[in-house]
Order: C-alpha cells, then structure tokens, then sequence
C-alpha cells in the first residue's frame, strides 16, 4: 500500500512539484491533497494540473486563534486520510498541539544548514554573517521551530558578491532533489540522512 501524502504550501508551490512529480512508478507514496493557508497561492493551479486534490484553509479569517484555524486544516487533512505531511514553504507556525498530534509523520524543508539560521531571511544572515557555505534542510517538525530531527541536507558555496537572491536561486534546484530523495526514504521507514551533492 503506498503511503498517502499531504503538501502544506503558502506560495508558488515548486518543492510541491518537485514532490508531486518524484512520486511515480515504484515510489512507495502518493500524492493525495494540496492544502494552502493562501487562496491567492500559485501552487494550487500547479496541483491541479497535476491532478492531485486541493484545499484552502485561509488563516486570515482565524486572526490570533491559532488553535482554531489548525483545527479546520486538520478536518480538511484528515478527509484524505495522509500517512505523511510535508511542508513545502508552508509558512504558518504550528502549536505544539498540532506538532505532537504529527509526530514522526511530518516532514519541513528549510533554506539553510540548519541548526544555522531558524526562521526567517537565511540567506541573508549566511552573506552578512560571511559563510562560504549555505544551503537547505529537510528535518522531521517538532514543537520546536525549525529544530527537529536532520534528514537531509545539501550545500552550496556562497559566491563573493552574492546576494540574498543569487543565493536563493542556487539553493532551490537543490531543495528540488533533496525533498524527493529524503521523502522516497522516510517513506520506506529508511531514516539514514541524505546528504548532496
Ligand atoms: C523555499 O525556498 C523553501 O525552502 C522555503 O520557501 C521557499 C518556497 O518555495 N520554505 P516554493 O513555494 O516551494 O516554490
């Protein structure tokens, strides 16, 4: 039985893709639903062109009652029913509630060497804090942000001159194998970390 898998977006939605496509022929899951906290998300017109279910929960409407609004995503998740939920540029904090309720079952990926640079503009810190490396992540979601088990990463040097978008343009293709290949792991109950390239 292949796993069934959830893809949380927010944006444009190319790890989704990347995901989406990796999952085909002898790959143990499959793609079941895209949800996004964004209608205006360009992702959800890439999901159902592939063919996969979509979703919006807009958080807006919850305001600060996060309990609330994670309460309607879990009733949207678990109408399709995911073995496994990967966050693909989900970018909405979740409780510990919701973390614990997922444990060992969701996945994030991150734009840096985590643990370097939790949260937020990381490529900007890796250039200002004068590293010769950055890249990305893909690590298990617990309580705490950013900060769950490693099991991928991939490196890139950073380039005299870079700027936050040079580098972030240079770390996305990498995003784009990573995820699938640590997926294609955790999917097969393999927790060996990926390393590339
Ligand atoms: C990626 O760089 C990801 O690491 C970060 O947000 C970006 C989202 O890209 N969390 P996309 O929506 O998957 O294209």
């Amino acid at each position: 039985m292949s796993a069934r898998v959830a893809i949380l977006i927010s944006g444009s939605g190319s790890n989704m893709v990347a995901l989406a496509e990796s999952m085909a022929g002898d790959h143990p899951a499959r793609p079941v639903l895209v949800v996004s906290n964004r209608p205006e998300a360009g992702g959800l017109a890439k999901a159902r062109d592939l063919g996969i279910a979509t979703a919006v929960v807009d958080h807006r409407p919850f305001g600060t009652d996060r309990a609330a609004f994670e309460a309607a995503l879990t009733e949207q998740l678990e109408a399709h029913r995911p073995d496994i939920l990967c966050l693909a540029g989900f970018m909405r904090v979740l409780t510990p509630a919701f973390t614990s309720r997922w444990a060992g079952r969701m996945l994030n990926i991150h734009p840096s060497l985590l643990p370097k640079y939790p949260g937020l503009d990381t490529h900007a810190r890796a250039i200002a804090a004068g590293d010769t490396e950055a890249g990305c992540t893909v690590h298990e979601v617990t309580a705490e942000l950013d900060g769950g088990p490693i099991l991928g990463q991939a490196r890139v040097p950073v380039l005299p001159g870079d700027t936050p978008e040079a580098l972030a343009a240079r770390i996305l293709p990498w995003e784009h194998r990573l995820y699938p290949a640590v997926l294609r792991r955790f999917a097969e109950d393999d927790r060996r970390p990926v390393f590339l390239p």
